[in-house]
């Protein structure tokens, strides 16, 4: 059985007729291999990690299998049809990047290796140029590694004030402490649109006019929100947003980020060499137009075109649709983990947040997270243990690690179902060998 989700060039992306379903596991599962094999003593292999990485569909497989067959080459560069070829695609991926989020030109959105170097591009660029000693950045306790050591090497260098609004009990953003410690001297707020330990969403459209109200930007991570419901990034009022390839169903190695075009353009380069250059001299060199200033060197030109199958399998489902989904999924989820006792889940529960990410990261009294997720893996069952890239929102629980299962589209309620019952008999063989 195959989906009827659309194939990469060169045949078009079909149009689809999908109304009412609801059901997205059903309909999508066809197109991930990966999902359809057995792990050890044949039990089937459940991936609730999506968080860590998405699983790719065929659509994107074939995009990567068809760019190298057909038309691999340098872009931008080249007189011949190959090249020509390649750069229609790789443009055509930043064409539709721009359209994913809602962005008023492809010239806005700058390609980089992940959404980590996106952020150090805007603190090494924007940053270097506009911040002064005693101006502040202010982030969030929440935030990933890669949205707060950017800003601790650009505080080294420039002599900035980092500043970090908390969480509330709940586990969601405390909007009361970002207001206080807003003031005149803040230059910049940069904070993650849905946390990928508290699964919280960020009221984003709240915070940039707070923001706004100071003169200072807003920059959106936006890596945990993009491939679970829809983003605009001028509904939500981001002057830069930051996104992955390799979460949103695409390859690795892919990012981008997204500026506004005057913001861009007053920035100077990141990193030099080809492609970024108008003028090269001996002594000095003159810069490329946008979005081209930002990306030095040979792009991930295969990368990026197998991004654009992504958005466009994406799409093809519908993010309003992925995100009802999911919103059953993480109901579910939460709804079976409540049940488990001594086990408490980081971030708003779906009573107080509808709307929250479709993961949950927990701990278990007495139970150490790598101990829960080897078991599982025994059973098949694939969770991420650790820090996830945020110790010090765990060092704000006391925690050094926890257990996270992240959903996505693919996953079934059965998946779930299976997850929380063995979870329980690894929580009860632990308590007993411990
Ligand atoms: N940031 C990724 C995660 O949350 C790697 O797992």
């Amino acid at each position: 059985m195959t989906s009827t989700l659309p194939s990469p060039a060169p045949t078009p992306a079909a149009a689809l007729s999908l109304e009412g379903a609801t059901d997205l596991a059903a309909l999508t599962r066809p197109d991930f291999p990966l999902l359809a094999q057995t792990a050890c003593l044949g039990q089937p292999l459940i991936y609730l990690d999506h968080a860590a990485t998405s699983q790719k569909p065929r659509q994107v497989l074939e995009a990567l299998q068809h760019y190298y067959d057909h038309d691999n080459a340098n872009v931008h560069r080249g007189a011949h049809q190959l090249s020509a070829r390649a750069t229609e695609g790789f443009e055509g991926a930043r064409a539709k990047a721009a359209a994913f989020i809602g962005a008023s030109s492809p010239n806005e959105i700058v390609f980089t290796r992940n959404a980590s170097e996106a952020i150090n591009l805007v603190a090494r660029s924007w940053g270097e140029a506009n911040l002064r000693p005693g101006d502040e950045v202010l982030l969030t306790v929440m935030e990933h590694h890669s949205n707060l050591v950017p800003w601790q090497l650009l505080a080294q260098r420039t002599g900035c004030v980092l500043r970090h609004a908390g969480v509330t009990p709940e586990g969601s953003l405390d909007l009361d402490d970002l207001r206080r410690q807003l003031s005149e001297r803040t230059r910049l707020v940069s904070l993650v649109q849905v946390s990928n330990t508290l699964g919280c969403l960020n009221p984003i459209a709240e915070v940039a006019s707070l923001a706004h109200g100071v003169g200072a930007l807003l920059l959106v991570d936006a890596c945990q929100s993009l491939p679970h419901l829809p983003v605009n990034v001028a509904a939500i009022g981001a002057d830069f947003l930051v996104g992955s390839s390799h979460k949103l169903c695409g390859p690795t190695g892919m990012g981008f980020l997204w500026g506004r075009e005057a913001l861009l353009e007053a920035m100077p380069p990141f990193l030099g060499g080809g492609e970024m250059i108008q003028d090269v001299y001996l002594d000095h060199s003159s810069w490329a137009g946008l979005p081209h200033k930002f990306e030095a060197g040979t792009p991930a030109i295969g990368e990026a075109i197998g991004m654009g199958a992504a958005l466009d399998y994406l799409n093809a489902i519908g993010l309003e649709r992925i995100h009802a989904w999911e919103q059953q999924l993480t109901a579910q989820l939460f709804a079976r983990l409540q049940a488990v006792e001594g086990l408490t889940v980081l971030g708003p529960t779906p009573q107080q947040q509808p709307d929250r990410g479709a993961l949950a990261a927990f701990h278990v009294e007495g139970v150490h997270a790598h101990d829960i997720a080897a078991l599982l893996d025994s059973a098949g069952i694939c969770i991420r243990s650790g820090h996830h890239c945020t110790q010090p929102l765990h060092r704000h629980y006391g925690l050094s690690a926890s257990a996270r299962a992240s959903l996505s589209f693919t996953t079934t309620p059965e998946e779930i179902d299976r997850f929380a019952e063995e979870l329980q008999g690894a929580i009860s063989f632990l308590r007993e060998h411990s």
